[in-house]
């Protein structure tokens, strides 16, 4: 499909939402596993792109995939591969969702992690200019316990980049109220505040959210739709949308992109952001993203700018980072009147 003007390389973009683990191209993924001796069989198909039929079984597939980053190296050359690449598409800023359980389960501690994870980033941004920031999450089947010792390590061990703190993995299993401790700490410490909900559950999932972890953003939330009240809320409370429409196609929440309900709660007045989740795992990218909303939902250049811009106004960084990317939004709008 030919390039938009709304979304050629040149359009700046950003995005809130897309997991470091998740955005693991597979040959990456595939190199380390035969670096570090391990078996992956069944990961890939036939042409090399990861396998998986449900949610269920994605979440299975980042799991094995995850496994194979090992050392602090193994992250800094991820981190760096996904930020170069956005930024050869326009991307200014990323926040990368970083989670603490893979690498332990990896073998690697939360400061190694982190180190790694920062070096890649230094990489990138000295490279492209590209800005990021981590948010660290907790993985909700693992439970209350797990998510709480991830909020102690991040305000145990504060690093400049790790800025947010959230809630990932299956929204079936457990009620928020369980995570309140975890993020009612992780608040306290001054960290952005972010959860996945009304993705795979309903709009009730996206209320008990922002009733009980106090969140500023919720990851997806577009099954908010099914419920006006909720819609209504969402606008009302200011609070941050990280939709990821490729995502949601690829889980078959929807069948089609004009089915996707970005464009209503664009119109209700929700803020809306463009994402990619985990894009080699749903054959998209943050381009793919901007260019095929751009041209589904005939949103203009200038309609683009404003999704970037909602990024950049909802990001968890500190206020002069912010200032210095909204510069950078407002010289491209300027060169294109
Ligand atoms: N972890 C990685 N991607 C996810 C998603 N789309 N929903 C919940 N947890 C995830
Ligand atoms: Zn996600």
């Amino acid at each position: 499909m030919a390039t938009t003007e709304a979304a050629s390389h040149r359009l700046p973009k950003a995005e809130l939402h897309v997991h470091v683990e998740g955005a693991a191209p597979p040959a990456l993924v595939a190199r380390l596993a035969e670096r570090h001796g391990l078996d992956l069989e069944g990961v890939f198909d036939d042409q090399g792109r990861y396998r998986w039929e449900d949610f269920t079984g994605f979440l299975h597939a980042y799991d094995r995939a995850a496994s194979v980053f090992r050392t602090p190296e193994d992250y800094a050359v991820l981190s760096e591969t996904y930020l170069k690449e956005i930024a050869a598409d326009g991307a200014i800023y990323a926040e990368l969702t970083i989670s603490p359980d893979h690498a332990a389960g990896a073998g690697l501690s939360y400061v190694d992690y982190v180190a790694g994870l920062a070096e890649g980033i230094g990489r990138a941004r000295a490279e492209t200019g590209i800005e990021a920031r981590m948010i660290a999450v907790g993985v909700r089947h693992f439970g209350a316990r797990a998510v709480e010792q991830v909020a102690s390590q991040v305000i145990a061990a504060p690093h400049p980049l790790v800025t947010g703190f959230g809630l990932a993995g299956d929204e079936r299993e457990g009620h928020p109220a369980n995570f309140a401790r975890a993020f009612r700490m992780a608040g306290e410490a001054g960290l952005g505040l972010t959860a996945h909900a009304g993705e795979v559950c309903g709009p009730e999932s996206v209320t008990a959210t922002l009733d009980f972890l106090r969140v500023q953003r919720i990851g997806h939330g577009v099954r908010a739709i099914e419920d006006p009240e909720v819609v209504r809320r969402l606008v009302e409370d200011e609070v941050v949308l990280e939709v990821c429409p490729g995502s949601n196609l690829a889980l078959g929440l929807y069948e089609r992109l004009r089915f996707h309900p970005v464009n209503l709660l664009r119109r209700s007045g929700c803020r809306i952001t463009l994402n990619s989740d985990d894009p080699p795992f749903f054959h998209t990218s943050l381009a793919e993203e901007y260019e095929s909303c751009a041209t589904t939902f005939g949103w203009s250049g200038a309609d683009m700018l404003d999704m970037t811009r909602e990024a950049v106004r909802g990001a968890f960084c500190d206020p002069a980072t912010r200032m210095r990317l909204m510069g950078r939004i407002e010289e491209h709008g300027n060169g294109e009147s």
